[in-house]
């Protein structure tokens, strides 16, 4: 269920675009709702949904195909601002009688946007700028009422309006930083045109997030799986501030979490959610199930098997609960009412401990409507500290995929070793925050090398460095030559059993970021 919220909202119509995510980031930074929806909505969602303002966004299909995706009439008839951009402006054309056709040439990436008459939709955007453009169709002509505003130098109708019925075109795509004045577009819309006040705030947020949950919870008791990751910590604080005392935050230790993670997270939550926190020790069982096996999906499955059998048990121990507390975001939402394009094939991938399915416990997603850089600042305002809200992802498996081979305490202790030290290095030198994610990888292997006057036959530590938006697609990080040095000579003399280190400099696609 998306929220009955009291915001202003704008509705996005997913047209599958790689960018639609990205619109409803933008207008949630300007302190607007944006809700994202698949297109087959119907005059009846439109009038229960209420909203400000409609975007269509764009999308890799041809509004010249048969089965492209549409958009049902009444959507155009409901007097409210409509804002069409790529795919969507190609859509407004068709169906508003104007005309589209294939283009000779793509375009593709920047392109310079020339603005001929700012129109509403253009207003105080400068006469020349950057765009960011990405099709294969082109408005030929545009449906009649509609003024054009400007071109690019291979589109000559690159931004059109019809301020009479409220609808507006733009060939590009504002919402990518790339697109120099993209924000000042997207303001315009929000702003001059649908009349938003901007009343999306965090701080509202989490008053009516502590609300909600008072409301859903009532008198009864609630259970939490605790990773130490940033979103279970925002949802357990958040349960805490508004129901204390029937929660129950269970954090295992399988023992293949990173170097002192144990006692920073008991020490950061402890302190946030003072007697609702509960430390579970299962390290040896972990280790146990894991003796001998080699293959990752193995080695995920067995985890996440005792990974719930330790929960039920605790649980089970500590009174029952009548409701299940998980940390799902908005992306996870999106990917379940999305259309079928590009976007909605993103994966909300694995979710620590993948729950208790046969508990069959009421769940409470206080962090539904949310996106990632949202939850980082209701943990802020949750007075959760840096170290947790500014945390690197780590995955549910934990050190286990980042072990290539059988999972052995030695394996366990040099790779936590080595990725301690990258860490630690990392926050020295203030690079930490600049990349998404960073970790070593224990290889399976071993390699001839020389120390002192003897050969050794050692160990490979892999350093993965990526930087990344949301984890679905991830570049190598470009650090330093003089910090990999470092990093390098500190493992080989500080960990036993590993004389060489290397670096990853694989991109995601087609590379995962994990190794495993
Ligand atoms: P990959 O390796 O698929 O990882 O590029 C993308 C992001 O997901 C994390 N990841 C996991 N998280 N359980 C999790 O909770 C898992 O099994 C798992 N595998 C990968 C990974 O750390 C990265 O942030």
């Amino acid at each position: 269920m998306l929220p009955s919220l009291t915001h202003e909202r704008l509705l996005i119509l997913d047209f599958g675009s790689q960018f639609t995510q990205l619109i409803a980031r933008r207008a949630r930074e300007l302190g607007v709702y944006a809700e994202i929806r698949g297109p087959h909505i119907t005059g009846e969602d439109l009038r229960r949904l209420r909203p400000k303002g409609i975007v269509l966004s764009g999308g890799p299909a041809s509004v010249l195909d048969p089965g492209a995706p549409g958009l049902d009439a009444s959507i155009l008839e409901a007097h409210v601002p409509v804002l069409g951009i790529c795919y969507g402006m190609q859509l407004l054309a068709r169906d508003l009688g104007g005309r589209v056709r294939q283009s000779a040439r793509r375009e593709y990436g920047g392109a310079a946007l020339t603005v001929e008459n700012g129109g509403r939709i253009l207003a105080g955007v400068e006469r020349t700028s950057r765009v960011w453009a990405s099709h294969g169709d082109i408005v030929e002509c545009l449906p009649k009422g509609f003024t054009r505003l400007a071109k690019t130098d291979s589109v000559d109708l690159a931004a059109a309006e019809d301020p009479a019925r409220s609808i507006y075109a733009v060939q590009f795509h504002p919402e990518v930083a790339h697109t120099t004045q993209g924000s000042r577009i997207l303001k315009n819309f929000l702003f001059d045109i649908c009349g938003f006040s901007g009343d999306w705030s965090m701080g509202q947020v989490l008053n009516e997030a502590v609300h909600k949950v008072r409301d859903q919870v009532g008198t009864r008791r609630v259970l939490c799986a605790l990773s130490g990751g940033v979103d279970s910590s925002v949802v357990a604080a958040l349960l805490h501030r508004a129901v204390p005392g029937q929660v129950l935050a269970v954090f295992v230790d399988h023992g293949l979490l990173r170097r002192g993670e144990v006692e920073e997270v008991e020490r950061a939550m402890g302190k946030a959610l003072e007697h609702d926190l509960l430390t579970v020790d299962a390290r040896d069982r972990f280790l146990a199930a894991l003796r001998g096996v080699e293959d990752p999906e193995e080695k995920r499955k067995i985890i996440g098997r005792e990974f719930i059998r330790v929960f039920e048990d605790t649980a089970r121990a500590k009174g029952g609960a009548d409701l299940l507390a998980q940390g799902t975001l908005y992306p996870d939402v999106i990917e379940s009412t999305s259309t079928g394009g590009p976007s909605a094939k993103i994966k909300s991938h694995h979710n620590v401990g993948g729950l208790p399915l046969d508990m069959k416990l009421e769940l409470v997603e206080p962090l539904r409507e949310l996106f990632k850089d949202e939850v980082r600042e209701l943990g802020t305002l949750l007075g959760l500290p840096a170290s947790v809200v500014g945390r690197h992802p780590f995955p549910g498996p934990g050190l286990a995929v980042r072990i290539l081979g059988p999972v052995t305490r030695e394996a366990v202790e040099t790779v936590s070793l080595a990725d301690d030290i990258f860490i630690a290095e990392l926050k020295r030198s203030g690079l930490y925050d600049k990349v998404w994610q960073a970790f070593a990888v224990l290889l399976p292997v071993r390699t001839v090398g020389v120390m002192g006057d003897g050969r050794t036959y050692e160990q490979v530590v892999a350093l993965r460095a990526v930087t990344s938006s949301d984890g679905m697609t991830a570049d190598w990080a470009r650090l330093p030559d003089a910090f990999l040095a470092r990093v390098s000579t500190r493992i080989v003399n500080e960990v036993p059993g590993v004389s060489r280190v290397v670096y990853d400099i694989s991109t995601k696609p087609p590379a995962t970021i994990e190794w495993e």
